[in-house]
């Protein structure tokens, strides 16, 4: 059994960031979004791993997970030079398949559902694909799935205007060998693009068994600001170990779920978790409310934030109103002059969004 996570795209709805970066590499607790798959999926014993990379964000990913020793894993990246859509990504991969079943797994989602359950019922039963569904409450924004009431996959449809039912493809699938048959039988979609909904569906027509099983757990597909907040706030409250490594002085309360790391100095600050603080961070007379992540090397004096993600370096200061439900991008820096401001002077990248609320 093999593993295939697909981690190419332009990530365009959570741009800016994704100017500069992989979608799959913006963080959720400090960790990158693809690393919780990986992690996901070693846990479940497959530590041979394909990453379909675009020739836009792939070095990134390479430079950032390298051959994924530290999470346990044994990485080949596979290169995929036009995102012509995720059966094609299988294509592209074929090599490195060979005729192993495999996990399909798309980069930008999380799961909560431990793999292991998913995996016995694909292998016991010996299924050619088994995909997994959640019910939502806007099915016309997935590939959307009709299933009999033992779960077994009647059709498949990608973004219907007229979806069959509310049960969305979550982004994690099981295939036997059989989906690259299937995959070399149909043809590009309206958008131009090779559907793995195609492919599987070309499975059900050719009689192979196909079937679901639905979530348990949450499902968080990661591609907007406000989806990203909801991760971050899910695994903070879930995943958050205590661990304060940093120097925090006397003047300073921290209470809650709270984890600093190595090297950052907190000083006449309040902190009140769910927050991670990553390394070499100052923290100056600042409050940071739950539900906060703040990347490493960033620098906070005279602030007031909660429920927020900063990146790698981001800069807040002097700014005395509390900062809510922000995105803050790599090295960004936020500051307001010490009297009360007269104007605001902004230097703001393509596609960012501000609010003074
Ligand atoms: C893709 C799949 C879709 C699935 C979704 C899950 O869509 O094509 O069938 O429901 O992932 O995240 P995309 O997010 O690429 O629009």
């Amino acid at each position: 059994m093999k593993a295939l996570i697909l981690s190419g795209g332009k990530g365009t709805r959570l741009r800016p960031l994704t100017y500069t970066g992989a979608k799959q590499l913006v963080p959720v607790a400090n960790k990158p979004i693809l690393w919780y798959g990986i992690e996901s999926i070693v846990k479940a014993g497959i530590t041979e791993i394909g990453i379909i990379i675009s020739p836009e964000t792939g070095e990134e990913i390479r430079r950032k997970t390298d051959n994924g020793e530290q999470l346990g894993a044994n990485i080949t990246y596979i290169v995929q030079d036009e995102p012509l859509g995720l059966a094609h990504a299988v294509k592209v991969a074929q090599s490195f398949l060979g005729d192993d079943p495999f996990i399909m797994y798309l980069g930008d989602n999380l799961i909560q559902d431990d793999l292991n359950l998913f995996l016995d019922k694909f292998k016991n039963k010996h299924l050619d694909g088994l995909i997994l569904l959640r019910s939502v409450p806007n099915p016309t924004a997935f590939g959307v799935a009709e299933v009999d009431n033992q779960g077994r996959v009647l059709k498949l449809v990608e973004k219907p205007k007229n979806p069959p039912s509310n049960l969305a493809l979550v982004g994690v699938y099981f295939f036997s060998p059989g989906i690259h048959e299937a995959i070399a039988n149909i043809q590009p979609s309206a958008r131009g693009e090779l559907e793995i909904t195609d492919a599987i569906q070309e499975l059900i027509d050719s009689e192979k068994i196909v079937e679901s099983l639905q979530l348990n757990g949450w499902w968080l597909d990661t591609g907007k600001k406000d989806d990203l907040l909801e991760a971050n706030r899910i695994i903070l409250d879930t995943n958050l170990t205590i661990n304060k490594l940093g120097n925090i002085d006397e003047n300073s309360k921290i209470s809650g779920r709270v984890n600093i790391k190595e090297g950052s100095k907190i000083i006449n600050s309040t902190i009140r978790g769910p927050v991670i603080i990553g390394e070499n961070c100052h923290i100056e007379n600042c409050f940071i409310g739950p539900y906060t992540s703040i990347g490493d090397q960033c620098t906070l004096i005279d602030a007031d934030i909660e429920h927020s993600v900063l990146l790698e370096g981001a800069q807040v200061l002097e700014i005395h109103q509390r900062i809510v439900d922000s995105l803050i991008g790599q090295r960004a820096k936020l500051e307001m002059a010490p009297q009360r401001p007269k104007a605001l002077r902004f230097m703001v990248g393509d596609d960012s969004h501000i609010e003074l609320v």
